[in-house]
């Protein structure tokens, strides 16, 4: 199972969504490769917010090495699922990917039973709760992706 998670940046919530799954699956020692990406290019090669960095960081998960990129004409093939984190990602998403492909692309807290809230909000502008918050709507998200898309 190959899983790419996308946010804008690539900086704060998809480094998240990336690093929460590839330590549940560790843990399981189920195989897959997970990865993120961003739509826009703005931070390519950086590492992740610090905020994204430290909250990870209380749960035991390094995301510190990860690097920013943007989304790549390949990435549509080769991944299984592409999972966004809100609807400007999945519009801007959809505007790249190849129809074919398009039925990858989901977002990501329509895995949970009652899908509420929709979209997992960017904390770019927000305080280290902010993060906290997306943190929480992320590992539950990751839970219920293992639970449906590694039967
Ligand atoms: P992300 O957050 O999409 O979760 O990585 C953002 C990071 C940077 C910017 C916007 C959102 N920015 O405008 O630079």
């Amino acid at each position: 199972m190959k899983i790419l998670m996308v946010c804008l940046g690539n900086i704060c919530r998809s480094p998240l969504a990336e690093g929460i799954l590839k330590h549940k699956l560790e843990q399981l020692s189920l195989p897959a490769h997970v990865d993120s990406a961003g739509t826009g290019n703005y931070h390519q090669g950086e590492k992740p917010d610090h905020r994204s960095v430290a909250t990870a960081l209380q749960y035991g998960i390094d995301i510190s090495k990860q690097k920013a990129r943007q989304i790549k004409p390949i990435d549509f093939q080769y991944f299984d699922r592409i999972y966004v984190m809100d609807e400007s990602n999945r519009k801007n998403v959809l505007s790249v990917c190849p129809e074919d492909q398009q039925h990858k692309i989901k977002l990501i807290l329509s895995v949970l039973p009652d899908f509420s809230p929709q979209e997992v909000p960017d904390p770019y502008w927000d305080s280290l709760t902010g993060f906290e918050k997306v943190y929480q709507m992320l590992d539950k998200a990751c839970d219920q992706i293992i639970a449906t898309d590694f039967q």
